[in-house]
């Protein structure tokens, strides 16, 4: 190493990730190894992402991170795990014009500085370890030119945290279970990329609650050791319904990428209430939400002999889905459908008396012009869905809609004023 005062630093920026497939249950708790495969859709980084810049220099003196501007430990196994799977694979790196140059070796005795930043509430539940560690592992993946391809890089940020690997490319995605016992084919794959099916619309309604959730890992390890059905819907049901999702995505059929979203979502939601003790995701206000979208799908019921049959009518489509926690995530099948979902959201979920719009609907807002939405006047003035009976309006109950679409995969930010360390100190700006 030539001198000591340098400091050589990446940016990046990754994605999160939705599930319409639920991975719900580890067959190996350490290698984070699932019990099923999963698909999941990537959600536009413009809207939701983290930002993450990782720096080495010969001056630090240890590991250290911080996460949206506060210090943090890097001493959990999770953190521990990428930072040491990284650095085995990384490689040579000169950079003449900065005087430097690292040995492959000299990895080892380098110490680095992270520092991560998501464009969303941390505490909103919308798998902000996802983007992070996908971001984290692509981010020293470059600072350290190791040469893994995104699915190589997707089996080190598994073991961060599950669904991370999944935000490693951007469209369409599913993490393969894998079969190997030390986790090596549990990797993610691209399904189809961003522009495959550009006019999908993802509506998320982000839910106040005021309860602790159970986390994704205790809960996971008690549905595993305690539920009968997850062991059926590993074995019998997803891998039916993989083949489905992926004809379904291929052949961009909405209708049967919107039954399949909501059956699995429903499904999932089932094996938590078959765990022991239970486990309570959605609250009330999701529970509204799934009955206002059936409600505004479903043109009529009809009782026939004793089966209840329900028509839906295929353009009032919209897949919902919804994960460890009450938020909602909603689908429409173009610009027109989440327009008038928009609309219809609120009017039964207006905002607060106190909220103002820009606040309450953020991300495309676009849609919100579209619907002739300016200002709250609007949305009170909105007519009850025609569909709904005597709509209620429950105001408050959501905190806020984020419009956003399927986005691309994760990318290095070449805009040094982007960077989150100082490239002096290598500390936080
Ligand atoms: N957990 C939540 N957000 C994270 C981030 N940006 N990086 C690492 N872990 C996280």
């Amino acid at each position: 190493m030539a001198q000591k005062t340098w400091v050589r630093m990446v940016t990046a920026q990754t994605p999160t990730n939705i599930a319409v497939i639920k991975y719900w249950g580890k067959r190996d708790e350490t290698l984070i190894l699932p019990v099923n495969d999963s698909i999941s859709v990537t959600l536009d980084p413009a809207h939701l992402c983290t930002i993450t810049t990782v720096a080495v220099s010969p001056s630090f003196d240890q590991d250290r991170m911080w996460l949206n501007g506060k210090e943090i430990s890097l001493s959990g196994g999770r953190y521990q795990n990428c930072l040491r799977e990284i650095r085995a694979r990384a490689c040579e790196v000169e950079d003449k014009e900065k005087g430097i140059k690292i040995a492959k070796n000299d990895w080892e005795k380098l110490h680095v500085h992270v520092a991560s930043y998501n464009n969303f509430p941390t505490a909103a539940g919308l798998a902000s370890s996802a983007a992070g560690f996908a971001c984290l592992v692509f981010a020293l993946a470059k600072l350290m030119k190791a040469k893994e391809d995104n699915s190589e890089l997707s089996a080190i940020a598994r073991q961060g945290s599950g669904s991370a690997c999944r935000s490693l490319f951007g469209g369409f995605v599913k993490w393969i279970m894998g079969k190997a016992e030390d986790g090596s084919d549990s990797l993610a794959v691209q399904l189809v990329d961003e522009k495959h099916w550009d006019e999908l619309v993802i509506i998320i309604a982000v839910v106040s609650s005021r309860q602790k959730e159970t986390s994704s890992t205790t809960g996971m390890r008690d549905s595993v050791e305690t539920s009968l059905l997850l062991q059926h819907r590993a074995k019998e049901v997803v891998p039916k319904r993989i083949k489905q999702m992926e004809e379904a995505i291929k052949n961009r059929d909405f209708g049967s990428f919107a039954q399949l979203t909501c059956a699995d979502s429903n499904q999932f939601h089932a094996v938590c209430l078959d765990t022991c003790p239970p486990i309570f995701y959605m609250n009330d206000t999701s529970h509204r939400q799934v009955k206002f979208l059936v409600s505004c799908q479903c043109a009529s019921h009809s009782r026939s002999s004793s089966k209840f049959y329900m028509k839906c009518d295929d353009t009032k489509m919209v897949a919902y889905t919804f994960d460890a926690g009450p938020n909602a995530v909603l689908i429409a099948h173009n610009r027109k459908a989440a327009t008038q979902l928009l609309q219809k959201l609120l009017f039964c979920f207006p905002p607060s008396s106190d909220a103002d719009l820009n606040s309450y609907v953020i991300g495309d807002k676009s849609i919100l012009k579209d619907a002739g939405i300016e200002d709250i006047k609007d949305v009170e003035a909105l007519p009850p869905p025609p569909e709904i009976k005597d709509a209620q309006r429950c105001k408050g109950d959501v905190s806020y809609f984020i419009c956003t679409k399927p986005g691309r995969g994760p990318g290095l930010l070449s805009d040094e004023s982007l960077a989150l360390l100082h490239p002096e100190t290598g500390l936080p700006k």
